[in-house]
């Protein structure tokens, strides 16, 4: 039988398990993949603690995933464009793709490009959508200075791409020991201990036209405070501020297309876009794969490899 990651309650990393499942069944226009790669990301865990039950409960036992990419193993009625064989990136919105066979629509999936690694393709669903659809909100310019609040993390490693290929000058709000990695992807790094805002003022001459903010805990009222437009600011995280300032809030939702996984797919095959992938874990070893990206200090991505 093949494996699946499920839990049966809410709580810590010790409630994930990997479990035999009876192997999935596509209904019409759906597909089986058989996933070599599965990213991991935060709002999984917040879902598996239970803290978004109100928005996005869950329904026990659950699965866990949308990222993955993989081989088609099996094809149903009403699906002509994809074939048992081809290599494929995709997303589910099932949470599911933590596993080694996935069920998925058919529109869900994009050829993986050859020059596109596994662990990669499977890491891009849910930060590339993110980052694109963020990075599209502020629309950065040839003559905007943009600041990418957690842009070491999955989502802004490629928020700082994407804004730098539509010219923007990037200054990226890290800690030190991925300082090199922001310089070398032609952002300007601004460590976010005390005295970020002059640090920021300092590196940006003192105008900053645009912000995304991937972190949270007070990253919008900073943006306010430089004198940022709220139709220049995205946040990802942090509603109550969206709330306070009317700034936008694109994420997943808006970006959550089989074009965007496209472009952004051809993107890393043409050498323009890079995804960090900060460690690789057995599909067994989930638990010890939360643990590192829980601790919120990863540069771009951990990925399950079933
Ligand atoms: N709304 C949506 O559609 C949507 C979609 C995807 C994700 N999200 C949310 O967006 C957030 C980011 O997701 P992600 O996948 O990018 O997370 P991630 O990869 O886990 O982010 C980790 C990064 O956070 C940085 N960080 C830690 N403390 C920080 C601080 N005080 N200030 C600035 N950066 C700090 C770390 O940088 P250092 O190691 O350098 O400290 C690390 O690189 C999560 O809360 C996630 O749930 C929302």
């Amino acid at each position: 039988m093949p494996k699946a990651v499920r839990f049966e309650r809410y709580g810590d990393v010790d409630v994930l398990e990997v479990v035999d499942v009876p192997r999935p069944v596509p209904g019409p226009g759906h597909v089986v993949v058989r996933v070599r790669a599965a990213g991991i990301n935060p709002g999984e865990a917040a879902i598996r603690r239970g803290l978004l039950h109100d928005r996005w409960p869950a329904t026990f036992p659950s699965g866990q995933g949308s990222d993955l990419a993989g081989v088609v193993d099996e094809v149903a009625d009403g699906v002509s464009d994809v074939a048992v064989g081809d290599e494929v990136i995709g997303f589910t919105h099932d949470r599911a793709s933590q596993a080694e066979l996935v069920v998925v629509d058919a529109d869900h999936l994009v050829p993986r490009p050859p020059g596109v690694p596994w662990e990669v393709a499977g890491a891009l669903f849910v930060v590339g959508a993110t980052a694109h659809a963020a990075t599209e909100a502020v629309a950065p310019g040839p003559d905007d200075t943009l600041v990418v609040a957690g842009a070491a993390g999955g989502v802004g490693t490629i928020a700082v791409q994407l804004a730098r290929l539509a010219g923007a000058t990037v200054l990226g709000l890290a800690s030190p020991p991925h300082h090199d990695w922001l310089r070398d992807h032609g952002t300007v790094p601004v460590d976010y201990s005390d005295g970020v805002e002059q640090r920021i003022l300092d590196a940006s001459g003192g105008r900053v036209d645009a912000f995304i903010d991937t972190f949270g805990g007070g990253y919008v009222d900073l943006a306010i405070s430089l004198g940022v437009v709220p139709e220049r600011i995205d946040t990802i995280v942090d509603w109550a501020a969206a709330g306070r300032y009317g700034v936008k809030t694109d994420g997943n939702m808006v970006g959550a297309r089989a074009e965007v996984l496209a472009e952004l797919a051809g993107l890393i095959e043409a050498g323009g876009l890079e995804v960090p992938i900060a460690g690789t874990y057995p599909l067994a070893d989930v638990r010890e794969a939360y643990r590192e990206l829980e601790r919120r200090h990863t540069l771009g991505k951990v990925v399950l490899i079933p």
